[in-house]
């Protein structure tokens, strides 16, 4: 059993309000909030957070652990991945599973995955579905994994391999939204895409800068807008647009949430603090991912949808290769470059420190898109994503002054670089519970492979977030 735990002094922050009241953590719950607690076991560890935020720990529902994209395998796997996000201050990842054989149902890759997760998760974990093909069997399967397996989203890719047409898109749409579970897109326009690929070749234009030209800001822009249109076709089915980085595709959103429709997106921190000026470094491999980084101009476009709630959560997209061997199959033709950087472990205090320290955001901002608003689109709230009674005890404490410049040599994750070297930030998470046990201090790894547990999300309610 896990010992119990009494915070005093802090600041407790959640999506809603900050208070100062004393919390106590008991057999992996939050037992009590109460302005002074006088009743816990003898032997409880009693933690002086003062000065500190206390706030419901980090949910990251955009990660690729251990994922197969055909040219290459990433370098983490559930234990290095999820040990490298405790040490950031998230307690919770909703991993995107990879593709699984041509034609497989769509439940074996979740038997693949939870394969990789089980003896090595250190936080507790689900996944999205994948929808990598639409047939009868697919959509009468997904009935089983909503209902029995508890996952309430899944994502089909307008591009890539497995890229489903209007058809497909249109009957997973109608079928997911039947069945009350989230449909989330990578959204790109395929043909424009291939189309650019093929000249760029053709003129000899491999050099990994060329990666950004070939998937321009309007791919995904006008990707967003059929999808947004095709989820109002199949009845208003409930839609999370992925990754967004630009504000063409920002503005669409918009729309269609000022017209009521049950549209929610997310943005990343490298389209909100990195620019397509990158693409023209010697290490720009390290940057190679899709979408790819924009224009400078997109990215305040991307701040002001978070703060006015066009963007409804803040995710990262992990997907790491080392930069020493596998970003270079990139170095003399990005086609060759597997797509995706890491992370997991710097979301929440670069959000932290460019959000709030900032005073873009507020601290109660910073909670609902980094935990409460990604717990209650995925199903996990009042589980997660709060600071309740009876809710799971997975709590961050971050020091609002700290100062700390980035490096890689400090990060917790298996690859090589981080895309944030040099960074400065002000705050940072000093400690991290995962269901009341401390799993990260200080930079300190202190939690066991296993023993995060696979979560049974609930159904999605499109009424609770319109
Ligand atoms: O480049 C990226 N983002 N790779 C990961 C797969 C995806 O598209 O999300
Ligand atoms: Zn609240
Ligand atoms: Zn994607
Ligand atoms: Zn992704």
């Amino acid at each position: 059993t896990t010992k119990a735990t009494l915070i005093i002094n802090g600041t407790l922050v959640d999506a809603h309000q900050q208070v100062n009241k004393q919390l106590l953590m008991l057999d992996g719950k939050i037992a009590q909030i109460a302005d002074k607690i006088t009743q816990y076991p003898s032997g409880t560890q009693i933690i002086d957070a003062k000065g500190m935020h206390v706030m419901p720990g980090g949910i990251d529902v955009h990660t690729h652990f251990n994922i197969d994209v055909g040219i290459s395998r990433s370098c983490d796997d559930f234990y290095t991945g999820t040990r490298s996000a405790a040490c950031g201050g998230t307690t919770t990842i909703i991993d995107h599973m990879g593709f699984g054989p041509r034609g497989c149902s769509l439940g074996h890759q979740l038997e693949v995955y939870k394969e990789y997760a089980k003896d090595r998760a250190v936080i507790d974990y689900s996944f999205h579905g994948v929808i990598q093909h639409v047939d009868d069997q697919v959509l009468e399967d997904m009935q089983a994994m909503v209902e029995q397996e508890g996952i309430s989203s899944f994502k089909l890719y307008l591009t890539y391999g497995y890229k489903l047409d209007d058809d497909s898109a249109l009957k997973a749409l109608t079928r997911l939204n039947e069945l009350n579970a989230l449909t989330a897109v990578h959204p790109e326009n395929d043909a424009a895409i291939a189309q650019r690929r093929a000249k760029l070749i053709k003129e000899g234009k491999t050099a990994p800068k060329y990666h950004g030209v070939s998937r321009p800001l309007e791919c995904e822009a006008e990707a967003i807008a059929r999808m947004i249109n095709l989820a109002s076709l199949a009845g208003d089915a409930p839609l999370y647009i992925v990754h967004l980085s630009n504000g063409l595709g920002l503005d669409y959103i918009r729309l269609a949430k000022n017209n009521k429709q049950a549209v929610w997106s997310e943005t990343c921190p490298q389209y909100m603090l990195l620019d397509d000026s990158l693409y023209n470094d010697i290490d720009a491999v390290k940057y190679v991912m899709s979408p790819p980084l924009r224009p400078q101009a997109e990215l305040e476009k991307l701040w002001q949808g978070v703060i006015d709630g066009s963007i409804d959560t803040i995710a990262t997209d992990h997907c790491s290769f080392t930069y020493a061997d596998q970003k270079q199959a990139g170095v003399t033709d990005f086609t060759k470059c597997p797509n995706g950087m890491p992370g997991v472990e710097t979301r929440m205090p670069l959000m932290f420190s460019e959000g709030v320290s900032k005073g873009r955001i507020s601290p109660e901002k910073f909670v609902e898109l980094t935990s409460f608003k990604p717990a209650k689109l995925f199903g996990l709230y009042p589980q997660k994503g709060c600071l309740l009674e009876g809710s799971d005890a997975d709590i961050v404490i971050f020091d609002p002054e700290q100062q700390v410049t980035i490096s890689h040599s400090m990060l917790h994750d298996n690859t090589d670089y981080t895309p944030f070297e040099n960074y400065p930030l002000t705050g940072w998470p000093v400690m991290t519970f995962s269901r009341g046990k401390l799993v990260a201090r200080n930079g300190e790894f202190l939690g066991t492979a296993g023993a995060g547990q696979f979560l049974r999300r609930k159904q999605f309610d499109k009424n609770r977030l319109k």
